[in-house]
């Protein structure tokens, strides 16, 4: 497996923003050095046993030999095979160690970063996205998206994350390792990104029927940058400036997505699904699935069975018009 992501990290047009081979980040550079000491450590092994291998299947047949060969014995404390057994062993002892030894230092070393005053946010899995929270200690400032996790570039971030339902692994491989989110349970995870970029990330546990249709992103800005994003996320949802997106909320607040849905500054305040205050800021909808168009979010709305079947979300069938200025006004939340 690991040879397959080296192969392909190496393939020209192979994006890099989901792979630990293109490190954008302290501990991502530490899990590619032990990734590279184990291959090449492997890589010359499986080398050299393919050279003895092919060597005793082509060397000379000793002439007159029978087969099968009769029983030859020598004493055991001078027979080069009984050394060369031994040393081969020892050799392969040494290097398991020595891969030992890298992977516990690379575990310290990426459990090292830590910060008395770090960018602190919570991550909550469900089945099948992610719940990004930004706490503030005014309420009114905490800032709540899905999917897509802004971060200043260069600082340490503390993530605490949890599941609401079953077991999900958050791991985006140019950063950081795999972290297992435990319903019930808060796991700390310190990461750094060194890089503006954009990152993908996967969930890496199987957590159901949609396990595949579960990435992120993470969006790795200047301190600038991430400010000016929370600053805008901070802020309740655009008021409509015309009878169409108008009328598009009426659909919105009259409607099931109600049951599920968040538009800060309107009636709409449940939590079941993604926060959609600023839906339109986000580069992608389902949880990394599909790019954010009117075309695919109106499919989505529609039948998302069809896209991620056995999501939760239900379908919506509605007449044209409706749909039409639903998505106008969800447009305008950016
Ligand atoms: Cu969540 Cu797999």
């Amino acid at each position: 497996m690991s040879v397959l992501a080296f192969l392909l990290t190496a393939t020209p047009g192979f994006p890099g923003n989901q792979t630990p081979l293109n490190p954008v980040g302290p501990q991502a550079s530490h899990i590619e050095r032990t990734f590279f000491f184990i291959f090449w450590i492997t890589a010359v092994v499986y080398v050299l046993v393919l050279l003895f291998l092919f060597y005793a299947v082509w060397r000379r047949r000793v002439p007159g030999a029978v087969f099968p060969p009769p029983q030859v014995t020598t004493p055991a404390s001078d027979s080069f095979a009984v050394k060369a057994v031994a040393s081969a062993m020892a050799v392969t002892i040494l290097l398991l160690f020595a891969m030992l030894v890298s992977s516990f230092f690379t575990s310290r070393a990426t459990a090292a970063l830590t910060s008395k005053d770090p960018v602190t946010i919570n991550i909550t899995g469900h089945q099948w996205w992610w719940e990004i929270n930004y706490p503030n200690s005014e309420a009114d400032k905490t800032v709540t998206t899905a999917n897509e996790i802004h971060l200043p570039t260069g600082v340490p971030i503390l993530i605490e994350s949890t599941s609401s339902d079953v077991i999900h692994s958050f791991w985006a491989p140019n950063i950081h390792g795999k972290r297992d989110l435990l319903p019930g349970y808060v796991t700390d995870i310190w990461m750094q990104v060194d890089k503006p970029g954009r990152w993908r990330g996967q969930c890496a546990e199987f957590c159901g029927e949609q396990h595949a249709h579960m990435s992120f992103y993470i969006v790795g800005e200047s301190r600038a940058d991430y400010q000016k994003w929370l600053d805008s996320q901070v802020l309740s949802a655009t008021e409509p400036g015309d009878p169409k997106t108008a009328h598009g909320r009426e659909v919105f607040l009259t409607h099931s997505c109600v049951m599920c849905h968040t538009i800060r500054g309107t009636t709409a305040g449940a939590r079941v699904g993604p926060d959609l205050t600023h839906v339109a800021s986000r580069a992608t909808i389902a949880a990394g699935s599909l790019p954010n168009n009117p075309g695919n979010l109106g499919g989505w709305i529609t039948n998302a069975q069809t896209i991620k079947p056995g999501v939760r979300m239900p379908p919506n069938p509605m007449p044209s018009q409706d749909l039409n200025d639903l998505l106008a006004y969800l447009e305008t939340l950016r």
